[in-house]
């Protein structure tokens, strides 16, 4: 039998609701982005997020089910993002997908946002199988995780401060780039010279962890000194020589993990996995190690609903259903019961 998962998605500024069949499979992939309003602002507001999330949800569902062509009672079960995220924008999907399943008489399966990410692979590569590891850096996360089966995780490493996202946006904002900047300063740093100025590359002894405030308040402090002195510099040479030493980090960090865990292939996942220079440099390094890569399309890095209806059918399939007494955990970590 097929087994058809609606995925919800809901714990940043996306909302996003999708149809997987059989893990593999998407049917349909509906996203509404609110970055048009976000960046007014400069960055997510938390409120308003949760309002537009109200607002687009029901429309956004029924895209997702009929650009499918299955009704609700073709469906298997309703997986959604319970965490982590920003909370009152979980609790939109999360009560919605209860409403749902319990209308419809379907079960319901919470998903880590984490393990969502990870799943994305699967969705783009049907060769990928666990066990891999998989650096996993978006807006809101910087992790280093061995996937040692579908539904088992090791966190080899993670970020003490910022999330590599979190310090891409922030950068952006103080070069005047908008938000969200990663993608900005993406394309700015194709202009630059990434030699130009040596950005601290942060290590710890015995340890996978990233740090990512140092490099970002010495880009503050050049940017800021430089302004004082009047001093003319180029915006792309600092985004270029930011981006070496943030994805210096993020690279070397991974090969470690790879070799530490003995893996034979990483995956990337996250918004800053569609990085040109991560995957440049992730390629060679993993080239150099005769490591396999992959990395989801661009669609599949950021915030989408089909890694979550994926990583829901593993969850499915091995009988980890929820109660309707399911709550939003905004700071849930990977591996924690939902
Ligand atoms: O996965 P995602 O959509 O949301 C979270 O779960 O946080 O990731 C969004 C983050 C933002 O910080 C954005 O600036 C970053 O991913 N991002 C990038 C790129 N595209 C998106 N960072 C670096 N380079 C990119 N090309
Ligand atoms: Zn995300």
């Amino acid at each position: 039998m097929n087994t058809l998962i609606l995925g919800i998605e809901s714990s940043c500024d996306e909302t996003a609701a999708s149809v997987v069949l059989d893990g593999r499979e998407i049917l349909s992939n509906v996203i509404a982005s609110q970055i048009d309003i976000h960046t007014l602002y400069g960055g997510v507001v938390p409120e308003i997020a949760s309002r537009k999330h109200t607002e687009a949800i029901c429309a956004v569902t029924k895209k997702a089910l009929s650009d499918a062509n299955v009704k609700l009672s073709d469906l298997s079960a309703v997986a959604v993002t319970a965490g982590p995220g920003l909370v009152g924008a979980l609790l939109v999907g999360v009560s919605f997908a209860k409403a749902m399943a319990y209308a419809a008489g379907l079960p319901l399966v919470p998903v880590h946002h984490i393990e969502g990410h990870i799943a994305a692979n699967y969705l783009a590569h049907p060769e990928v199988k666990p066990p891999f590891v998989c650096l996993v850096a978006s807006g809101g996360h910087s992790h280093i995780v061995c996937a040692e089966d579908y539904l088992s995780f090791e966190i080899l490493g993670r970020t003490r401060d910022d999330a590599a996202g979190e310090a891409y946006d922030k950068i952006a904002r103080i070069l005047g780039l908008g938000y969200p900047g990663g993608p900005k300063i993406d394309r700015l740093a194709k202009e630059g010279n990434g030699n130009a100025v040596q950005f601290p590359r942060v290590h710890f002894n015995d340890s996978l962890d990233f740090s990512f405030s140092g490099v970002k308040t010495a880009v503050m402090n050049y940017v800021h000194n430089a302004e004082q002195r009047g001093e003319n510099f180029s915006r792309a040479d600092i985004a270029a020589s930011f981006q070496e030493a943030v994805t210096d980090i993020l690279v070397s960090n991974t090969i470690k993990a790879a070799k530490m865990k003995k893996a034979d292939t990483v995956c990337l996942a996250g918004g800053v996995a569609s990085n040109s220079r991560l995957r440049e440099k992730m390629a060679e390094e993993t080239a150099k190690w005769g490591l396999k890569l992959y990395y989801p399309g661009p669609v599949l890095c950021t915030d989408n609903a089909a890694m979550i209806a994926c990583a829901g059918y593993h969850e499915f399939m091995s009988g980890k259903t929820g109660q309707l007494s399911l709550n939003a955990m905004p700071s849930v970590r990977l591996g924690q019961k939902l």
